[in-house]
């Protein structure tokens, strides 16, 4: 069930929404008109089974005080408390003024265009367009196997390309999702017969096709996604409990990871590209067994003198059950300590729907702390949403009788304004304190 459907049966709670004045946000025009057909039927289809046992409550102070955030209880219909920014006329306007002011790169957000919704939604394409709040922009689906290699060896970068040229008519950075991963493959690689020197041919010239085609247009490349279980305990490279049981740890063995990052770093140096490596999955977001694969993996590519660049939390997470801002920036900096950058890469924070009022201000605190522990992580570079609206989120579809995870949300459905939700404001208030 939509939002708008909930909205209008009253099963909605009063939404909590953004305390900031309604600044210059709806001001920007949309004047593209995409008249691309390409429906995306396979949306991003992983189970993140969530098992985090932290504690919940963010006890994060910080003696960084800021005269633009103050907490106030609201009145009339808001049970809940929210938080009132007093932004001012000449301050920043937005995440992405609010993550550089903090000496991040960006704050960002995926866009699942072109061939959706997302793309003729104009009260969607305005906001995307805002540059005062998404400096950055992952393609969604785009750029991924299904999409550019539909065929063994005939690559198809259509709806890359427009995806990109959207990006470059704004001035954003671009964070290339991504080249290796288990899901969202063509027919011809998952219903193929491989050894393990066919799949890994395929795999390098995967690899190598499009990092050189795409170049420094992407800041960076998510080479390999998700190669990691969600039952593994000791964390060891070693332990084959560690490693997602799929096509390519099942054909290559774990050396598949080292295929990939080899392959990139010889198209970057053959192109003498700036572009960073990363390894991007969830549930290594606080210490655990998930992220100590996650650095055991760093070490390893190290030990092999193959570049690595950075890490990609995904942090997909759950109202009450994120980790704390300590938990996670203790987590990044033992990342950075391995001399690697990380980022924030798929941030959502979700309940189930309808959300009581106490989730809707869990989840500001939830959202404060996790863009919170970025501003307190010199090595981590930006923070990603993994979509900003409840209208177009891969979380209702995915995990059935939950959502409320994005920043903003459409109370009249498709092609309406936009509200800004106080989990907004948490992210500010993450960045200024
Ligand atoms: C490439 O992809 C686009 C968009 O999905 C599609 O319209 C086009 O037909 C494809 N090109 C080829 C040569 O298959
Ligand atoms: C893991 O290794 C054990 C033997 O050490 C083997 O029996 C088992 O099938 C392996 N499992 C996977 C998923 O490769
Ligand atoms: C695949 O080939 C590589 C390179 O020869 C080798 O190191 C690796 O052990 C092989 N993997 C399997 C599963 O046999
Ligand atoms: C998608 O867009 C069409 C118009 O192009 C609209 O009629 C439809 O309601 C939208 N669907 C959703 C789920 O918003």
């Amino acid at each position: 069930m939509s939002i708008r459907s909930l909205l209008s049966l009253g099963l909605l709670a009063t939404p909590l929404v953004s305390a900031l004045p309604a600044a210059d946000w709806k001001a920007t025009s949309c004047s593209t008109s995409t008249s691309h057909s390409t429906s995306h039927s396979t949306s991003h289809s992983t189970s993140h089974s969530s098992s985090h046992s932290s504690t919940h409550t963010s006890t994060h102070t910080s003696a960084k005080t800021s005269a633009v955030v103050t907490t106030t209880t609201s009145s009339a219909s808001n049970t809940a408390q929210t938080t009132t920014l007093l932004a001012t006329a000449t301050g920043p306007k937005g995440l992405n003024d609010y993550a550089k002011k903090a000496g991040k790169l960006y704050f960002g957000t995926a866009a699942d265009v072109p061939g959706t919704n997302e793309t003729t939604d104009k009260y969607y394409r305005a906001e995307l367009a805002n540059k005062h709040d998404w400096g950055q922009v992952t393609p969604a689906n785009a750029m991924k196997w299904v999409f550019t290699e539909p065929e063994q060896g005939v690559f198809n970068y259509t709806e890359a390309e427009i995806f990109l040229a959207d990006a470059a008519s704004d001035g954003k950075l671009v964070r290339c999702h991504n080249l290796n991963w288990y899901n969202q493959l063509p027919n011809w690689l998952t219903q193929g017969t491989w050894t393990n020197e066919t799949l890994t041919k395929v795999l390098e010239n995967h690899v190598t096709n499009l990092v050189e085609y795409f170049g420094d247009r992407c800041y960076a490349w998510d080479v390999v996604n998700e190669a990691f279980s969600d039952s593994g305990t000791t964390g060891s490279l070693a332990d084959n409990t560690t490693w997602r049981s799929d096509l390519w740890y099942n054909t290559i063995g774990p050396g598949y990871v080292a295929v990939a990052f080899k392959a990139a770093e010889k198209a970057v140096k053959a192109k003498k590209l700036k572009v960073k490596l990363y390894y991007n999955d969830y549930n290594i977001e606080n210490a655990g067994a998930k992220s100590s694969a996650a650095q055991a993996l760093v070490k390893s590519l190290k030990a092999q003198n193959i570049q690595i660049d950075g890490v990609g939390l995904q942090s997909h997470f759950i109202v009450g059950e994120t980790p704390s801002r300590a938990a996670q920036s203790s987590n990044m900096q033992a990342f950075a300590a391995l001399g690697v950058d990380v980022a924030i890469t798929e941030l959502d924070i979700r309940t189930t729907v309808p959300a009581t009022a106490a989730e809707q201000q869990q989840q500001v605190v939830d959202y404060a702390s996790s863009v919170g522990a970025c501003a307190d992580v010199d090595a981590c570079v930006g923070v990603t949403a993994w979509d900003f609206d409840d209208a177009y989120s891969w979380i209702p579809s995915t995990f059935p009788g939950q959502g409320y995870g994005d920043l903003f949300f459409q109370p009249g459905g498709y092609n309406t304004p936009l509200v800004r939700k106080a989990a907004y404001d948490g992210c500010i208030q993450g960045l200024t304190s």
